[in-house]
Formats: structure tokens, sequence, C-alpha cells
């Protein structure tokens, strides 16, 4: 999740698009850059780290032109660098583009250009937008006399590009020959252009053009647009006209980092949906497997596994509590889940024959990175699950699966913990996928489970809404529930996996005591604390153990503590409970990241109701980097 803008009109474009830009930071602070054309050439001016350092890097160049486009920069594809930075040029060094999103085929089109004669200079996806509109003007600029280049051909061109692309994509693209236009295309990645007088600018989001206009249009999947200071023509993909109605914004500035959200915690919770879809992206493929081609595993490399470990802190651990249960289940092997910190002084079980995975969200936590190094040094090979580019976890391990949640600002780990299951499920299906390809009656069914599982995982996002559209009802349970003194969240199997990370969500913003416990174990301690004033949320989503589930929220009613369960829709209700979530019914081992979402909703406003400072908790810090 990158951010871009852009600027044409009479103002100087690149202070303007970098004031905007620095409004979308939050997306992705690795590396920024800017392209404005001046009289001779394209100038592209990029620097690694933080748009401050691209402003430094601009000092004493010429930057008066009128159009310029900008990019604030989360790796996905290739290393933060300055090489890797945006804007990326053609050969000529006369088309350059900014790009937010994956493009998915890029690496067969990039083998075709190059075939062709194209040169890259990057890693990135996103380079070869470039050449391709490159090969198309070329092809234009062939059937034509004049050497000038037409705003239509411009945008004829740039459409005959973006074609060809598959996948997610917010794309600005500007000209040399025509330092008056800027081309713009989106598809499932934010796009809105800020309408101005004589002047007109574009964003990733609205926050970050509402400093000089509050009249935008929020273009539409599938939209092109070529843009002057005094014209937007926006068109399908074919080059029709399409009409699209500006929408007046009346937010206040301070709501605008934070796309009208109260804070970033509740912004990102809202980015669950979008989150899972990102890390499903170019991972499934059409007939039900799953596709993770940039794991260095040959069947033979995953058949010298004898043991699993996944190691990981805090919210990353909890993900792995779930995973553990799942690979045991797809792959019959030992699955350990070890939190980092006791991990790497554990004198641990592993060796060249145990996969390591990690997972991280910042992927420099210090006791994550220690266990990795511990576990290399007993010869252990080790796999990252983690959220940042280049963070040193994603670089130091033998491999890496990134998960695609964007920047999480928010101390409190959300939409992150979605992801990391989402890619979790996505590595224990490819494992086990790998050991299923013979004809044989077992690898039969085991690849009718996996497609089973891709078509669930497929749909959670739609879920995901779901579970959103409740969240008035879940603000008003929580307004309840904050004056409770002590919460308990049970549940069993996948389901005490999913209680253990809703503890800590409503612990670490609310700073109530909290507690996870297998359900089964009240009774040998716990259920002494429950008393009135306690609050015990139970989840019932497994159906093998909904029925134990039912008789220990009894225990719990029995002792006048306040019962709130969580429930698949159409399931039975038990009488014991005095609050109901329902979340959409999904498989056994997905249900957590179904079941997550009002919990984090419920954290929210449970700190909400408290005053607390939720987006930074007291006492914690985003990513812990010492022991
Ligand atoms: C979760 O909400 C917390 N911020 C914390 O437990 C976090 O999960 C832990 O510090 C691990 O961070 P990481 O995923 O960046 O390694």
């Amino acid at each position: 999740m990158c951010g871009i803008t852009g600027y044409v009109g009479n103002r100087p474009a690149v202070p303007t698009a970098l004031m905007n830009l620095k409004r979308l930071e939050y997306r992705g602070y690795d590396s920024a850059g800017i392209a404005f054309p001046n009289c001779t050439r394209m100038q592209i001016v990029r620097a690694t780290g933080k748009i401050a350092n691209l402003e430094r890097a601009l000092d004493g160049r010429d930057t008066t032109a009128r159009v310029a486009i900008a990019h604030t920069r989360w790796a996905t594809h290739g290393r933060p660098s300055e090489a890797n930075a945006h804007p990326h040029c053609d050969c000529s060094g006369r088309i350059a583009v900014v790009h937010n999103g994956i493009i998915e085929n890029y690496a067969e089109l990039r083998r075709d250009l190059m075939a062709e004669g194209h040169t890259f200079l990057s890693e990135t996806d996103t380079e070869v937008v470039a050449h391709l509109i490159e090969r198309e003007v070329a092809a234009a600029e062939q059937e034509r006399a004049s050497d000038a280049l037409s705003p239509a051909e411009f945008a004829r061109a740039a459409r005959a590009a973006i074609g060809r692309l598959r996948g997610a994509y917010a794309i600005a693209v500007i000209a040399q020959q025509l330092p008056e236009f800027v081309f713009v295309a989106r598809k499932d990645s934010p796009l809105v252009i800020g309408l101005g007088e004589g002047e007109n600018f574009l964003a990733s989001d609205i926050p970050a053009v509402m400093r000089f206009t509050r009249r935008v249009i929020l273009l539409e999947d599938g939209d092109c647009a070529l843009i002057s200071a005094e014209t937007v023509v926006a068109t399908d993909a074919r080059g029709c006209s399409v009409d699209r109605e500006p929408l007046d914004i009346t937010w206040d500035d301070a709501a605008a980092e934070k796309g009208g959200f109260d804070h970033f915690m509740l912004k990102e919770i809202h980015e669950g949906p979008r989150t899972v879809r990102d890390t499903l992206r170019g991972r499934l493929t059409d007939d039900g497997a799953v596709a993770l081609p940039r794991l260095p595993f040959q069947p033979e490399d995953w058949a010298r596994f004898r043991r699993v470990a996944i190691v990981g802190c805090g919210t990353a651990y909890h993900a792995g509590v779930v995973a553990k249960r799942l690979f045991e289940h797809l792959l019959r092997r030992p699955v350990e889940a070890s939190v980092a910190s006791e991990f790497r002084y554990s004198d641990p079980l592993v060796d060249s024959e145990t996969l390591v995975v990690l997972i991280s969200q910042s992927g420099e936590t210090a006791d994550t990175l220690a266990a990795m190094r511990e576990a290399r040094a007993r010869g252990a090979t080790t796999l990252a699950i983690v959220n940042v580019v280049g963070s040193t976890l994603a670089r130091d391990a033998d491999a890496a699966l990134l998960t695609q949640a964007g920047p999480e600002i928010g101390v409190a780990s959300t939409k992150a913990y979605l992801a990391q299951l989402t890619a979790l499920s996505l590595l224990g299906l490819y494992l086990a996928q790998i050991e299923a390809t013979g004809d044989d009656a077992r690898s039969t069914a085991r690849r009718a489970e996996i497609a089973e599982y891709v078509a669930a995982l497929c749909e959670l996002p739609a879920m995901i809404e779901t579970c959103l559209a409740r969240e008035p009802e879940i603000a008003a349970l929580a307004e309840k529930l904050s004056r409770h003194s002590c919460f308990f969240f049970l549940g069993r199997g996948y389901d005490f996996a999913a209680a253990l990370e809703a503890a800590l969500k409503l612990k670490e913003i609310s700073y109530i005591h909290a507690e996870a416990y297998p359900a089964g174990e009240m009774k040998h301690g716990p259920l002494a604390l429950v008393e009135p004033g306690v609050a015990v949320v139970g989840f019932c989503t497994q159906p093998l153990t909904a029925e134990k589930m039912v008789s220990n929220l009894k225990e719990v009613k029995a002792r006048e503590g306040t019962v709130v369960t969580v429930v698949r829709e159409g399931d039975a209700v038990s009488d014991s409970a005095d609050e109901v979530i329902t979340v959409p019914a999904t498989l056994d081992a997905l249900m957590p990241i179904v079941s997550m979402v009002p919990m984090q909703l419920l954290s929210y406003y449970v700190a909400k109701a408290r005053g607390c400072d939720i987006d930074q908790p007291r006492n914690l810090a985003k990513s812990v980097t010492v022991e």
C-alpha cells in the first residue's frame, strides 16, 4: 500500500504534489520520489526513507514545472532502495509512472519486454507499465507522420498498456512530450481526483487533496482519466466516456489522516477485507490450488522437514497458535507454536529437518529476530511471514511470505493478524499440496479439501464486511461491558487460539485485566474468580465442541458472571448467554479470522468508552526492538 499524488495547473507542481504526498506517508515510508518535465527532459528525483529526504534531494533543482506525479512507497516487490523507488521510466526516459498496487503478471510481461530489447533498472513490478506504454507510443508514432504525440494518442497508448496488466493498480503517468497532461487509471486500488479552478489534483485518498479542494471525483474500478489544468476526461478501459459525479467533502483536517475515522486502529479494522483480498492476490489458481512461486520449496525440500516450529510475539504468536492446529491437520507432522522470547532460550528441538516459521508484522521484533538466528545456528530452515518488505526478518530469513496489510500504525495489531492467518493458511495448504500430487485416494481427497479451503478463503473479505456492518451493535455492547473489571475469553480448539488474541486486544488498549483460557480448564481454578462484574466471552464456533462450550458457559452463569457468546449464523445460542455476537460461518480453521473482527471492534469501543489513548496505549510500542 503506497501513496501517489499528482498535480497539473498554475502552481509550482513539485511542492504542491509533495505537500499532498505528506498526507499519505502513513501508507508507506521506505522511499519516495517525484517526476516532472522540464524543457529538455523528464526529471526523476527519488530518495530512500521519508519524504523529508526527497525534499532534501530536490534542493537546488529547477522545480517550476506545472505538472508532477509523486509517490511514497511501501515495498511489495523489490527491497527499499533508490532504484526501486518510484517513479519508474521507460527506456527513453520520456514516460514516468507511479503506481500503488500489485501487478500479478509483471514477471511474464517483463520477460516479453526484455526479449524485445527493453532494459529494466529496478526489481519492481511497476516498471513494466512504463515500458508497455513506451511500446504502445512507439507503435502509434510509427503509424503517423508527425513526431508530436497527441493527448488522445497518449491516453490510447496508456489504456492499451494498462489493458495488459493483471492485479491491482492505481497508476499515474506523465510524458515529457505532453507537459500539460496526467493519465491515470485504477483497478482495486483507490484513486481520487481533486477538482480546482484552473488546476486539478490526484491522490490515493481524499485527505491528500483536502488542503486545496474539497470537491473530488472518486474513480471507479476500471476507470481511466486524462487530466489537464482545465479538464478531466474520464473513460472506461476501451476509451468510452464515463460520467463520474463530483462529491463535496465535509471532513475536518484532523480526521483527514485517518480517512475520516477517529483512530488509526478503527481505520485498520475497516481495512480487514482489503487486507485479506490483497494477501490472497496472485496466490490462488483458477482451479482451486495455491501458488506461492516465490517460496524456494521443491517437493524434495519439503519432504526433508520432519517438524515445524512456529515462533512469534504477541499477536503474531497468537496467529501461530491457530496455524499450529491447521498445519498438524493438513501436514500430519508435529508442529510447535512458541513465544519467541521463550523459544530462543529453550534449547529448542530444531535442526536441519525442521522448518521454522517466524511471524512478525514489523519484521524488527528483537526476540523474533533472535529466535530466527538461533534456529539458523541449529541448521533449521527459516521462513518469515512478515508485513514489512526489506525489514531485517524479511531480509535475513531463508524465505519470506509477505502479508499485504500495508502499514499498520495503531499499536494494537488488527489487520496484520487477519493477514497473518490468511498467509499461514496459504502456506499450510501449499505445503499440503506439494505432498498431494499422486493419483491415490488420499492425494485426491487432500486436493479436494485444499480446493474447499481455497473457496472459503475467497469468501472471507465479504464475511469480514458482514461483521463490520454490525459495528453499531458491538459499540452498544462495548458500552455496557466497559464497566466490567475483569474479562475471561474462553474457547476450545481454534476458538481458544482466537480467545488468546481477543484477550490481548482488550487488555492492551482498555487496560482491563483479561485472560484467555481453554474453556475446559475453568473448573480447574479460574472459575474461582467468576462473580458479578466479571465478563466471560465464550467462542462457540466449533461444531465439534459447541455442546461442551454450552456447559462451560452454564458453569460461569451459575456464578453470576456476565456471559457473552460468539456463535456462527444459524447455530443454536446457549440459554446462559446474556449477550450474543453472531458471525458468518466458515471452515473451523478460518473462524478465528471472522470472529476476531467483532472482538477488535469490541476492544476498540470498550477502550473508547473508558477514554483510553487507543492508537498509542500506555507502556507499549508498535515494534519492540529490544529484548
Ligand atoms: C499487538 O497488538 C501488539 N502490538 C504486540 O503484541 C505485537 O503483536 C508484538 O509486539 C509483535 O510485533 P511484530 O508482529 O511486529 O513482531
